[in-house]
């Protein structure tokens, strides 16, 4: 699945943005409003809203007296989602088995661990402003179509990806701008600065890449079963 990827650039000695259009076929099947519906009933996953001026807003945690964890505040999140306003999903990867074997296939041909994030929004609604994260990310896009903007610059690994200083568009440089199709893959190196710009609804897959120098412990993605005669 990753050879076009591995095919289009050197990245032992070149990193930098890749762009496949249509890396993934029925891309629905990975991602789709359904499996949305599907987050907002359990709670292994962890949710984050994104405010109208791209901040993260507080969500109510609450522990019901027979659940083991803390669990978010479901009607805070469902009225967020139908309001239009932007969402995103942690832990989605072991929601389906084609997403968790889409991890496994990553982790099998690069030095990394992965999750899959989930970012959304029902209509025009904007996500997090023009940052850097510390660990490379592949974008798969589902659902709509997002615009994206990809930099030449990167903050030293000596600081850590706050994102709270302004940053000097004077030196910044595009090294990939476009459009997001349903099945269009983007690569975004470590620290490389981004942003996309959605307009529309959406639904796109984010896959962090931790890299397994840092921790080597993967989740267990086996397909355990049980043989039964009843
Ligand atoms: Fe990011």
């Amino acid at each position: 699945m990753l050879s076009r990827f591995f095919a289009s650039r050197n990245l032992h000695c070149d990193d930098g943005v890749v762009y496949i259009p249509q890396f993934l076929d029925k891309p629905q099947e990975y991602l789709s409003w359904k499996d949305v519906e599907t987050c907002l009933t359990r709670d292994d996953l962890y949710w984050e809203l994104i405010n109208g001026n791209g901040e993260k807003r507080s969500l109510p945690e609450y522990k019901p007296y027979w659940s083991p964890v803390p669990c978010q505040d479901k009607n805070t999140i469902y009225n967020h989602i139908t309001s239009g306003e932007s969402f995103v999903i942690t832990g989605y990867s072991k929601i389906k088995r084609k997403t968790q074997d889409l991890c496994i296939e990553i982790e099998r041909s690069l030095d990394v661990c992965t999750d899959v994030h989930v970012y959304g929004a029902r209509t025009k609604s904007p996500s997090f402003k023009t940052h850097c994260d510390h660990f490379s990310n592949f974008i798969i896009q589902c659902v709509g179509e997002t615009p994206w903007k990809v930099y030449k610059n990167k903050q030293t690994s000596l600081l850590a990806c706050k994102n709270d200083k302004p940053l000097n568009y004077d030196i910044m440089e595009i090294d990939w701008e476009g459009i997001l199709k349903p099945g269009d893959l983007l690569y975004i190196p470590d620290r490389a600065y981004h942003c996309a710009l959605p307009d529309k609804t959406r639904l796109s897959m984010s896959i962090p890449c931790v890299p397994t120098v840092l921790n080597p412990e993967f989740y267990d993605r086996r397909n355990y079963k049980i043989q039964t005669d009843n």
